[in-house]
């Protein structure tokens, strides 16, 4: 059903409402804040019929997978009608599912699906910009005077906001471009076929607000509000993070809180954590702008910590850090359906990223790399395991991205971002069980080759071998659930004299006022070999207490050593597992080097309070 409402004789604004909505998830005002994140583009999943895109039917008949991953949460990226000029994010009509995905009906019946088995999905909404080819831009670069006239940024000149930053600086030379049937500059921040949208302009602002109401009447659980921090523009600025912006998301959030309680808003914002956390909004209301954000100048320093075999990358980010509203957390990230982006580092420190990550100049892309998890770590699994395992024990709420959890690899050779979008590895069969079309008609090829070809890489090999990356993930993914203080607890860094140890404290009290405490030791030497333990390497112990002495005797004392290994894993109460068998190397142990020095006890206090100090190990 259409509705149009007449704001005056010019404009004409939609309002559409869907003929059918899925059921909806019980509300909760805090889920995002436990939940582990799975990004997912629908066209890579799976195809259920056939013509070599995976769809959203596809995508409907592999919940049950994702729900024995544990994932609790979808994001699906744009998958609206579009002419896929940047993977979606050009979007030809914000109401219509792209016809090779499927349709409206499709999508309800995937939601729906998804809340029957506890998994939320969130969506792509991209605020800040349209296709070339929408119909607001086709009109308003024909008809300047007409209703869709001002719906867009449109100048006589290039000259306007001189200096702001090119984004897609391996393509584009400005962010202006001409358009000879209007005679006039329009202004973009990304591909010029990605015209931005005039937010100085009422109709905008409403129209993207019916946009949202669609598609949470739909039943979805939020967004991911794509490129969030450009949708004003003022002269003399940088043309990002302006007032005015941040006045639009508050306002969109009263909304959503006032007419969808429980769904959120994910800030996509390549900031420093001091102008990131202005997307939470105030703290005094426990955030009133955006639930969540993505902490992006986190996600490069992993690399960097792990490489240099030093802590200090993420303990100085961490430090840098701001506190967040209580009703705000971060998303965390290895990798996504981007390159690995790179703003968020120094000149020196990109080079080093460039030189140890990215040495084939393919690799890189607009400044960033554009690899994928396994490939960028050499398919090291001990790695794998230590950059997961940071993942899902420092704060925020962790995004997966598909495929990593088998270890996929990327395919350079592939334009853009492609090679990091190729289609998932199911199984041996063709096109590795993605689909039954002619390999021809693939939208993406599949990945070949020894390492990471599909015969090599497919879920259904790694659900039979208990020891696969993929039954790791799975069973951390559910120790992660089972311990809150990973989820929602306070962090404190034990600072040990050994550069390579990162030991940090989380630690959470319930409403019933029980204290978990998450004690996590990571050691980052590249070079280790994986503990014998079927676990990530590294050590993490938890515990249990109401009483604040016994918290506090887990902070002072000290081991005198820790046994390194490559990630962070169980340590615990030596009565059930004496640490020498923790850390036991599979091969011969590399040459002596210094051993780090843990600044929290091995062995609990004997402490009446103390409920349960045991190993946190996948079976736990
Ligand atoms: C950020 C998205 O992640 C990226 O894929 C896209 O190209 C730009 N925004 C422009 O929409
Ligand atoms: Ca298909």
């Amino acid at each position: 059903m259409v509705i149009e409402v007449l704001r005056d004789d010019r404009l004409a604004i939609e309002v559409r409402s869907p003929a059918r909505r899925a059921r909806p998830m019980a509300v909760s005002t805090d889920w995002y804040q436990r939940a582990v994140f799975y990004e997912v583009l629908v066209q890579a999943f799976f195809d259920s019929n056939d013509d070599g895109y995976g769809d959203l039917r596809g995508l409907a008949s592999k919940l049950d997978y994702l729900q024995w991953l544990g994932v609790d949460c979808l994001w699906l990226p744009p998958f609206y009608d579009s002419p896929r000029r940047d993977g979606g994010y050009d979007i030809r009509d914000y109401y219509q599912v792209a016809p090779e995905y499927g349709t409206i009906d499709d999508f309800v019946d995937l939601v729906d699906a998804a809340h029957d088995r506890g998994i939320r999905i969130i969506i792509d909404l991209v605020l800040n910009h349209t296709s070339d080819t929408h119909f607001w831009f086709q009109e308003s670069r024909r008809d300047p005077t007409g209703p869709y006239g001002d719906y867009y940024v449109w100048r006589d000149t290039d000259t306007e906001y001189a200096g702001v930053r090119v984004i897609f600086s391996d393509t584009e030379t400005s962010n202006w471009t001409f358009d000879p049937v209007r005679q006039q500059f329009y202004w973009h921040r990304f591909y010029s076929h990605q015209p931005d949208l005039n937010y100085d302009n009422p109709a905008v602002q409403e129209e993207m607000l019916n946009v949202v109401r669609y598609w949470l009447d739909l039943g979805i659980d939020g967004f991911r509000l794509d490129a969030v921090t450009y949708l004003y523009e003022r002269e003399g600025t940088d043309c990002a993070n302006l007032p005015e912006t941040h006045a639009y998301l508050k306002r969109l959030r009263k909304m959503i809180d006032d007419e969808y309680p429980g769904r959120i808003m994910l800030a996509e914002a390549n900031l420093w954590p001091s102008e990131l956390v202005d997307y939470f909004g105030d703290p005094a209301t426990g955030g009133d702008e955006c639930h969540m954000a993505f902490h992006f100048p986190l996600m490069p320093r992993i690399f960097m910590a792990v490489k240099r075999e030093s802590r200090a990358p993420i303990s100085d980010i961490i430090k840098q850090t701001p506190p967040i509203p209580a009703k705000c957390q971060w998303g965390t990230f290895l990798r996504n359906h981007d390159e690995l982006t790179l703003e968020m580092v120094t000149g020196e420190e990109r080079d080093y990223m460039h030189q140890h990550y990215a040495e084939d100049p393919r690799g890189r892309l607009n400044g960033g790399i554009r690899r994928r998890l396994a490939p960028l770590l050499n398919s090291d699994r001990g790695q794998i395991k230590l950059f997961t395992s940071l993942l899902l024990s420092l704060p925020g709420s962790p995004v997966l991205y598909y495929g990593d959890e088998i270890g996929m690899g990327d395919n350079i050779w592939l334009p853009d971002r492609d090679g990091v979008r190729t289609p998932m590895q199911w199984s041996v069969d063709r096109n590795g069980g993605f689909s039954r079309c002619d390999p021809s008609k693939l939208y993406l090829p599949v990945n070949a080759g020894w390492v990471y070809g599909y015969q090599a890489v497919n879920v259904e090999r790694q659900s039979d071998q208990p020891d696969s990356l993929l039954q790791w993930t799975r069973q951390m993914l559910a120790v992660r659930k089972r311990h809150r203080a990973l989820a929602l607890g306070t962090y404190e860094e034990l600072e040990g004299s050994n550069p390579s140890v990162l030991a940090f404290l989380r630690e959470h009290t319930d409403e019933h006022g029980e204290t978990e405490t998450v004690r996590a030791c990571t050691t980052c030497p590249a070079t280790r070999s994986p503990c014998s333990s079927n676990s990530p390497g590294g050590s993490t112990a938890t515990s249990r207490s109401s009483s604040p002495a016994a918290r506090s005797s887990r902070r002072s004392g000290c081991g005198p050593t820790c046994s390194p290994c490559p990630a962070t894993a169980p340590t615990g109460s030596p009565s059930r597992r004496p640490a020498s068998a923790r850390c036991r190397p599979r091969v011969a142990p590399p040459p002596p080097r210094p051993r780090p020095s843990c600044s929290w006890p091995r062995a609990s206090p004997p402490d009446a309070g103390v409920r349960k100090d045991a190993l946190l190990t996948p079976d736990d």
